[in-house]
């Protein structure tokens, strides 16, 4: 994929079993921008927290969709479908994580995976869609202000 622009309007498809390994790798490739600059994190550490990440999402409820380009996997999302709010309890669509490949983005793939995201919870009948963005992640904040997301409540973390 390394170098080679990928082009064209994308499709978005509910993933199969077959995508699993782009999930994986793609996931795995792109976990560091959801790191703070003040936190210590190593690549097999993340590694394994992705692994745990996608252990939890495919043994629940959830939707993984993909979104192609001339037939080639350009990005994904995943989907919880009963990871209620944890303060009111109210049912809501949960991003567990999106990523487009490097050389797709800037296209408009995010905002789409995620526009589709947002139909199939509304065809559910979930009156709210959820997420947690790293604040340091600059192109996924983008993306949600974008689309209209609010900022509901804070993480934080001090470094000793
Ligand atoms: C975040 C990510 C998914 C964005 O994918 P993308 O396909 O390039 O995003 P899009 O092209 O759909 O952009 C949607 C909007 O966000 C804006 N945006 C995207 N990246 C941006 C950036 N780096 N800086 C500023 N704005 C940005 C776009 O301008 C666009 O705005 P518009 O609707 O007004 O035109 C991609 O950068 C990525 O995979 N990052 C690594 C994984 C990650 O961080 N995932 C999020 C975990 S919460």
């Amino acid at each position: 994929m390394e170098g080679r622009r990928i082009t064209g309007r994308a499709a978005v498809r509910q993933a199969a079993l077959a995508d699993r390994a782009f999930i994986e790798d793609l996931g795995k490739r792109t976990l560091g921008d959801s790191v703070a600059h003040f936190r210590i994190a190593n690549q097999v550490m993340l590694e394994a927290s992705y692994d745990g990440l996608l252990d939890f999402v495919y043994h629940q409820p959830h939707l993984a969709l993909i979104a192609e380009c001339g037939g080639v996997q350009a990005g994904f999302l995943l989907m919880l479908l009963t990871m209620p709010d944890e303060v009111t309890r109210m049912p809501q669509g949960f991003v567990a994580y999106m990523a487009v490949e490097p050389a797709a983005r800037g296209a408009g793939i995010a905002k789409q995976l995620l526009a589709a995201a947002e139909d199939e919870a509304r065809a559910r009948g979930l009156p709210y869609m959820g997420l947690m963005v790293t604040e340091d992640n600059a192109a996924a904040r983008a993306v949600y202000e974008r689309a209209g997301y609010l900022t509901e409540r804070r993480l934080l973390c001090k470094p000793l």
